[in-house]
């Protein structure tokens, strides 16, 4: 196949985020500029230079924003103010300009499905009547045998379950110390939906989008973009039964770690969190979420610079996919499809094909991302025997992944996303090589999916460990102090960060951040991200080799079991194996695990 090239959104030039290579960067991990162990703003704009020297075109922060932090932040309590955990809107502007100034561009999160517990529109609905206007922000209902007037409500609405286990309702007391409402929340039960039918709440989002735009974000990542919509009358979902088939006990180790703070309002037993790819369900993926997107299209439309928003939906097939990314809507969408494939050339070649496909037929770019902060980083992911069961975290009594294959096999699948049409996603840390954290302890665990589902699902803190930038230092360097004192980093890092450091990696040939670098500045030179996709004679996925060409760059990647020929008239211009550059001109053979990049003689 062929795809057609990306149409350019506004005159003869493609919008910079058609091709951009988006760096993710998770505030709290990334790098701390005050010493008190926890990421910040002024962390971020330290390391601006590093990211420049890396060739990233933007940075994508997850939220920064007010927040009691139950969910990383993701539980936002004003959307108009940084916590003060990370700094202040000044060190924003501030990151922001330096940013701009160093020509990379700024994509902000915005969390519209829910509020924190903490915000002030939720507070009010707390203090306030059912049925009032404040409730009606939130999706507060009646229990079940309320309605039918057979009880005393307490069963819970609808039969729903929380992406992170447990039920998706928590009952309120209301003011007279009764029993009250339900409220909604797919997520925790600090995360409250919020209800998109309600004028007020789009009202408050579009203005949200105007604070961040008129600030000089470039665009947003909309956080569970296919969620904010429910089917009308909410009803039960059948899909429940096969999350529920998942129910887990204690973990193995007999372990029953306490309940999420707030979490008190949830009497059923917990389950198995749900898996990030649904049967069609009442709560996500529902039409309306669509009229959302082109309401905010034509807000950024407002603004020059070819702003932009990438959709976080977890969604089947690519076509549905592609609905977030018509002309009218957003502008990409995360292909998660290529990030479940696995080292796997039949699976991964189907996904490439079915999103490039996809993406076309509505005139987008594609996406493409192995990592970020919900899933294991693909370093690991790819050293497990099956990496398409998209474990949530992986324990210390869980299968270990083999390191050394994650690591050859996760800067081969790199090469193959660097090379695709359209652009990419690189989530902090990735560029190092860096494997996730699988022997956290207990205690030190933070991720609300733990909690919930009592240990069954171990979370993903693995993949939220604050960088290794320097190998000696106390915290591996990850926080700036200025020779001052350091606090320890919010979560403990394992040993095996130390030799993969920033400062152990920079100008080592072979390193991974060298090959990122190389990789970054050879899809930049031959403009891979706007070119198209064509498999060649040597694509043979049932023998494991993926090979495109693009341009007149053939990349070949070599997931079988045996090494395959470098084709004749070709020489190799990068290679994600170890032997030194210098080697390459004499490889005629590309190794397993390993991806090429090849050229013409
Ligand atoms: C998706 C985010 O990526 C994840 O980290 C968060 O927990 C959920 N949405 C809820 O906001």
């Amino acid at each position: 196949m062929s795809n057609p090239p990306v149409p350019a959104a506004s005159g003869a030039s493609s919008p910079w985020w058609a091709d951009a290579v988006v760096y993710q960067i998770y505030p709290r991990s990334f790098a701390d500029g005050n010493g008190d162990g926890m990421g910040d703003l002024r962390g971020v704009m330290d390391r601006l230079p590093y990211l420049e020297q890396l060739g990233v075109d933007a940075i994508w922060l997850s939220p920064f924003y007010q927040s009691p932090q139950a969910d990383g932040g993701y539980d936002v309590a004003d959307y108009r103010q940084v916590d003060l955990l990370f700094g202040s809107l000044a060190d924003f502007d501030a990151m922001l300009q330096d940013a701009h100034r160093r020509g990379m561009k700024v994509i902000v999160d915005l969390v519209p499905n829910h509020t924190s517990d903490e915000h002030a529109w939720f507070q009010a609905a707390l203090g306030a009547l059912p049925g009032s206007p404040e409730r009606d922000r939130y999706i507060f209902r009646e229990g079940r045998d309320e309605v039918s007037g057979s009880g005393d409500g307490k069963r819970a609405p609808n039969n729903w379950k929380s992406v992170f286990g447990g039920p998706a309702w928590s009952r309120v007391t209301e003011a007279d110390g009764s029993p009250g409402q339900w409220y909604l929340h797919l997520f925790d039960t600090r995360q409250p939906d919020l209800n998109w039918e309600n004028p007020d709440v789009q009202e408050e989002m579009r203005a949200v989008l105007r604070f961040w735009l008129d600030r000089g974000a470039d665009g947003f990542r909309v956080d569970v973009a296919h969620g904010l919509v429910k089917e009308a009358g909410l009803p039960d979902w059948e899909g429940v039964a096969a999350m529920v088939e998942g129910t887990a006990g204690p973990r193995p180790d007999g372990h029953l770690p306490g309940d999420a703070p707030g979490a008190h309002t949830d009497a059923e037993e917990p389950h198995r969190a749900v898996s990030p790819m649904y049967p069609p369900s009442p709560f996500f993926d529902q039409d309306g979420v669509h009229d959302i997107y082109r309401d905010w299209h034509r807000v950024l439309d407002e603004y020059g610079g070819d702003r932009m928003m990438v959709a976080e939906a977890w969604v089947e097939p690519a076509e549905r996919l592609a609905r977030y990314v018509r002309p009218d809507e957003m502008q990409q969408a995360f292909n998660f499809d290529f990030l479940l494939a696995g080292w796997d050339a039949e699976r991964m070649s189907e996904a490439i094909e079915a999103s490039l496909a996809a993406a076309a037929s509505v005139g987008a770019p594609s996406t493409w991302v192995l990592s970020n902060h919900d899933t294991v980083r693909h370093a690991s992911r790819f050293g497990l025997k099956d990496p398409t069961t998209f474990p949530k975290g992986i324990a210390a009594d869980d299968e270990q992944p083999d390191a050394a294959l994650g690591l050859a096999r996760a800067r081969a699948a790199t090469l193959v996303a660097l090379a695709l049409p359209g652009s990419a996603y690189i989530y902090q840390g990735e560029e190092l090589g860096l494997p996730e954290h699988t022997t956290l302890p207990a205690e030190a665990r933070q991720d609300p999916t733990f909690f919930r589902t009592r240990g069954a699902e171990t979370g993903r803190d693995g993949c939220r460990v604050p960088l290794p930038w320097a190998e000696g230092q106390p915290g591996f360097g990850f926080s700036i102090t200025h020779g001052g004192p350091a606090a320890e980093p919010w979560l403990p890092q394992p040993e095996s960060f130390g030799p993969l450091a920033a400062d152990q990696q920079d100008g080592e040939e072979g390193s991974t951040l060298e090959l990122y670098r190389a990789a970054i500045r050879f899809r930049s030179a031959r403009r891979l991200g706007l070119g198209s996709l064509e498999w060649t004679d040597e694509h043979a996925p049932d023998s494991g080799l993926l090979a495109f060409r693009n341009g007149d760059v053939l990349v070949v990647a070599n997931m079988g079991f045996a090494s395959a020929p470098v084709p004749e008239g070709y020489s190799v211009a990068l290679s994600s194996g170890p032997e030194p550059a210098e080697d390459w001109a004499g490889m005629r053979e590309v190794p397993v695990d390993c991806t090429v990049y090849l050229q013409p003689e």
